[in-house]
Parts: structure tokens; sequence; C-alpha cells
């Protein structure tokens, strides 16, 4: 994203976002519901979901790359009943000091960065050993009409230009798994009439799944006996 963000969909998210609010908050508190301790949320656009945040979380440190949105997140954060630490900055180029979180959380932004495998490798490595991944997400709705209806907007191009990078037909819960995750509980629903190309939405937690062992060392080969005399 350049420096100057996406003016035009930073303002008319701002407004839209309000008023999809009355669908989505209950999503975005069941998003965060149970959180404690440290947490990174990427992409945090205006700051909807602060005010959704548990008192049980001490401090989080929300990512914001469009300066428009940034401001608003500002705002959001001074009103918010827990410490935000607003930054700029974009998932996948995390700071070296953004590490130790008890969760991450991605909300309606992996289908707007540039190279998911990658903001979600960046996620892994921030997250404290035992830490989990929220998402609330929309994505492509399967091999049907709709689907193939949201590859060809993607593929256009003309869907990302309007809506400030977005895509809509990430198949982002399969990329989570790919990354390294498990999936530890999803649900999908809709958000406003259900053909409309942002639909369907998941929501769920992800782990980190641990590495794989590393490979034995095969026996050492046996010197051959000398032969008997
Ligand atoms: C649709 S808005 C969602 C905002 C917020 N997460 C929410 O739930 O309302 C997408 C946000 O992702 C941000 N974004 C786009 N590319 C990003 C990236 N590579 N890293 C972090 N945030 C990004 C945009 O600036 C925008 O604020």
């Amino acid at each position: 994203m350049s420096r100057s963000g996406h003016p035009l969909f930073a303002r008319a998210f701002h407004r839209l976002a309000a008023l999809m609010e009355r669908d989505l908050a209950k999503h975005r508190r069941a998003l965060l519901a149970g959180l404690s301790g440290r947490v990174i949320e990427i992409g945090a656009g205006n700051g909807m979901n602060f005010r959704h945040y548990p008192g049980a979380v001490r401090e989080v440190v929300a990512l914001e790359p469009d300066p428009y949105l940034r401001s608003k997140a500002e705002a959001a954060a001074r009103a918010a009943a827990v410490t935000v630490i607003v930054r700029d900055g974009v998932a996948e180029d995390l700071a070296p000091e953004d590490v130790g979180f008890d969760a991450a959380v991605a909300s309606l932004v992996l289908c707007s960065v540039a190279d998911q495998g990658r903001a979600l490798a960046q996620l892994r490595c921030a997250l404290k050993p035992g830490g989990e991944l929220r998402f609330l997400e929309h994505v492509r709705a399967g091999r049907s009409r709709q689907g193939r209806i949201q590859a060809l907007l993607d593929r256009s191009r003309l869907w990302p230009l309007v809506a400030g990078g977005c895509h809509c037909s990430r198949e982002t819960v399969a990329a989570i798994v790919a990354a390294g995750y498990e999936i530890e509980q999803v649900r999908s629903f809709d958000v406003g009439p259900s053909w409309m190309h942002t639909n369907p939405h998941v929501l769920g937690t992800a782990r980190p799944t641990p590495p794989p062992d590393p490979p034995r060392s095969p026996p050492a080969a046996q010197a051959p006996r000398p032969a008997p005399a």
C-alpha cells in the first residue's frame, strides 16, 4: 500500500463501517470474546473492534497503514475501555519487537493484504507459545456460481480497485492452514443478503501447529569387522 493509502476507499469505509455495525457488532464481540493479555490486531481500520475488547485484555497493538483510517483509529483508541496503541504498519512486515502476544486478530483484512502467506507467517512469529489467531473474514463462496463471479471480479481488478485492495474470492481458511495453523473452530454466516459478493463470512480460532520433529539421523554405518586371522 502506498504512503497515502486509499483515500477514497478509506473515507467511504469509515462511513459504511458505522452502518454495517448493526449487522457486524455481534460478530465482532464473538471474535474477541474471552481474549486476555496482549493482543496484536492487523489492519485495524477506523478501530471498530476496539470497543468490543474484553476488560481482561491488557494491551492491544493495532496496526493500520492508511493514514486517514489510522487517525480515526487513534480517536477510537482514546475512547476504548482497554489500552490500545495504534501504529502505522502492514501485516507482512511486523516490527522485531512485535512478539510475545497472547492473540492476533484479523478482521476483514486478510482479503486486502498483498501477501496472505507472509502476513500469516508474521503473525505466527508474533504469537507466544499457546497463542491464538482469531479471524473474521469474508471468503470465496466455494465452487458455486457466486464463487466464479467473485473470482471474475478479482481477476478483472475491478473490485480490488474500488475496495482498497480487497479481494472477494480468497480461500482464507485454506490459507490459514497452509501457513501452519490448526483450525480449532470456524463457522460461516452471511452479512446482509447471501448473494452479495462479499459473502460468506467465516469467524474462527486457529493456533500455530507445532513445527515437525527434526528427521532422525540414520543409524551410523557399522565399521566392517576385521577378518579372523
Ligand atoms: C475492510 S478494512 C477492515 C478494517 C477493520 N479490520 C474492521 O474490521 O473494520 C481493511 C483494512 O485493512 C487495511 N490493510 C490493507 N492492506 C493491509 C496490510 N497489508 N496490512 C495491514 N492492514 C492492511 C486497510 O487499510 C483497511 O483499514
